[in-house]
């Protein structure tokens, strides 16, 4: 018996969050400019970087409705979310004494307020949430993610892709998920976005077609010869490198969608058909519910538009109540519209007789009318669309 106590102490402690505190020399970006300042750089232009209430519009609005939705408070949704979005937040879960404290306004002074609003965790996805990982545990159960699917090294050891780099500000440990096998550490987090209940709604690491593909070239960059560290550590230069951009580009750039779907155009049968194809090995969309592709067919006749055709690709989110709502917060959801990773898909769209050709636009937007309307969300990067194709037939 005691073994056995002794066994889920120890099973508990390993693979329960554990809060490791960073020291403040490693805690934010600018304390790594003086030596990496060209990644640092890359790195904050990124949406990582934006992974905080205060830098992202769509992420605030969400955490406010879905604590007036599930009637948890605002805190208390925070940290739940932090799980991917501030995994070196130093609480990582509420209790039911918490919330009646909530309410009664009296947890002003408490961990949980002091933890959500700490400057440490303003950066989002920053450096010492990635290079602070010792290990990941990639047999655990899929609900286990971001924070509770690694275990950090002590503060001051940076875990990297080289096995011989020593630096004078910070210990240094390489580590195979960020060398031979860095999808891993991508699916901490890009995988099993869930409902407050527990359903999950999107999972790219599922989806996911050729696990040899790494996510890394294609939105950090391939590998450049330049260096890791700009002080002059080789001989009075710095050590020639294979390194990566740390731009983590995706959909919030509008260039990064330009041709990210294959299109072709044919009549047939009285329907102009519209073939999306997807050379990827994830799904488009993907990544976050209530994304959508627009297509938009403009028919003309004598170079005149004579009539308007759209078509969205996008997932609707119900309610208990079959209200629409956010992915967080629902009970269930229409199909799946995307085209599939490695596939293809077809739609078709009446033809107009009247007309003798059309011009066809593919495009992309971060949130669809529903939830923008939902969420109220004011700046325009939500509305906007990216494109992915624009052409004309003729018929
Ligand atoms: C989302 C995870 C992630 C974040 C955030 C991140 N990195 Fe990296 N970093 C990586 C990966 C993965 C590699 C390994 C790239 C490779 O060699 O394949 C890497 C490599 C490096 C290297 C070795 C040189 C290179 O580019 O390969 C340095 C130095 C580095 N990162 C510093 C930083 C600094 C400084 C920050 C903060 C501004 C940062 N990283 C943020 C994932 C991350
Ligand atoms: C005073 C300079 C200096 C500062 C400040 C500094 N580093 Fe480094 N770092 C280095 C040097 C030097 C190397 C080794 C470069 C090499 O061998 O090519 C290095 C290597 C790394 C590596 C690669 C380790 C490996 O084993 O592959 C990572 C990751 C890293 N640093 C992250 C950080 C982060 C994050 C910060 C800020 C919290 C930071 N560094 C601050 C000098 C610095
Ligand atoms: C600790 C969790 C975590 C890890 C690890 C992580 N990400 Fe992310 N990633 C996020 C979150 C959260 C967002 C959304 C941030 C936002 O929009 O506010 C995101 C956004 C992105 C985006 C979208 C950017 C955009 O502009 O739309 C890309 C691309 C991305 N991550 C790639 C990667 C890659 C590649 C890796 C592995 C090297 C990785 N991520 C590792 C949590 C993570
Ligand atoms: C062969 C290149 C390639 C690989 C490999 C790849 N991606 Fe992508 N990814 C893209 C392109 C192109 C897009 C569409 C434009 C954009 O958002 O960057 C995209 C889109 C995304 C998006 C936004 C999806 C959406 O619909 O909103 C996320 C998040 C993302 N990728 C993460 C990842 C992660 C994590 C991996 C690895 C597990 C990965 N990608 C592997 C090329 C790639
Ligand atoms: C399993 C890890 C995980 C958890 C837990 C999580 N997220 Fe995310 N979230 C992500 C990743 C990864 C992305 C980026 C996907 C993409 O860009 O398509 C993301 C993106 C988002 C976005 C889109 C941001 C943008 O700029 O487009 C919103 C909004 C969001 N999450 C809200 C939430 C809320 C609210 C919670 C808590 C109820 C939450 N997330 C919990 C992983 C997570």
């Amino acid at each position: 018996m005691r073994v056995l106590i002794f066994v889920a102490l120890l099973i508990s402690f390993v693979y329960s969050a554990e809060v490791v505190k960073v020291e403040e020399k490693y805690q934010d970006s600018t304390k790594c400019q003086a030596c990496h300042n060209h990644l640092v750089k890359d790195w904050q232009h990124s949406w990582h970087a934006r992974s905080y209430e205060k830098n992202d519009e769509y992420f605030r609005a969400s955490l406010e409705y879905v604590s007036k939705k599930s009637h948890k408070s605002l805190n208390a949704v925070k940290v739940e979310c932090a799980t991917c979005h501030n995994p070196r937040i130093s609480v990582t879960s509420t209790s039911k004494a918490y919330e009646i404290d909530a309410v009664l306004g009296l947890d002003k002074n408490s961990k949980v307020n002091k933890a959500v609003n700490d400057t440490s965790i303003s950066e989002g996805i920053n450096c010492v949430v990635c290079h602070n990982i010792d290990k990941i545990h990639d047999n655990l159960d899929a609900s286990k993610r971001g924070m509770d699917r690694v275990t950090w090294l002590k503060s001051g050891v940076m875990s990297g892709p080289f096995d011989d780099a020593t630096s004078p500000y910070h210990k240094t440990e390489a580590r195979d998920f960020m060398d031979k096998n860095p999808n891993k550490l991508c699916f901490v987090c890009h995988a099993n976005d869930h409902t407050i209940k527990g359903d999950m709604f999107i999972n790219m690491e599922a989806e996911y077609k050729d696990n040899t593909q790494k996510c890394v070239v294609c939105h950090m960059s391939t590998k450049k010869e330049l260096y890791a560290a700009t002080l002059r550590i080789d001989h009075g230069k710095p050590k020639a490198r294979q390194i990566r951009e740390h731009g983590f580009s995706g959909a919030h750039t509008a260039s990064m969608w330009k041709d990210a779907l294959h299109v072709s155009t044919k009549v047939e049968g009285g329907d102009l058909v519209i073939t999306l194809k997807n050379d990827l090995p994830h799904n488009l969309p993907s990544g976050f519910g209530s994304r959508e592709i627009v297509l938009d067919v403009e028919y003309t006749s004598a170079a005149k538009v004579v009539s308007k055709e759209s078509v969205s690709l996008t997932r609707h989110y119900l309610n208990k109540y079959k209200k629409p709502t956010i992915a967080h917060t629902s009970e269930t959801s229409s199909a799946d519209e995307s085209v599939p990773a490695k596939g293809e898909k077809t739609i078709r769209v009446k033809l107009n007789k009247s007309a003798n050709g059309a011009n066809v636009a593919v495009s992309y937007r971060l949130v669809n009318d529903e939830v923008r309307g939902l969420l109220e969300l004011k700046e325009p990067i939500w509305s906007q669309k990216m494109v992915i194709f624009k052409g004309a037939v003729k018929f």
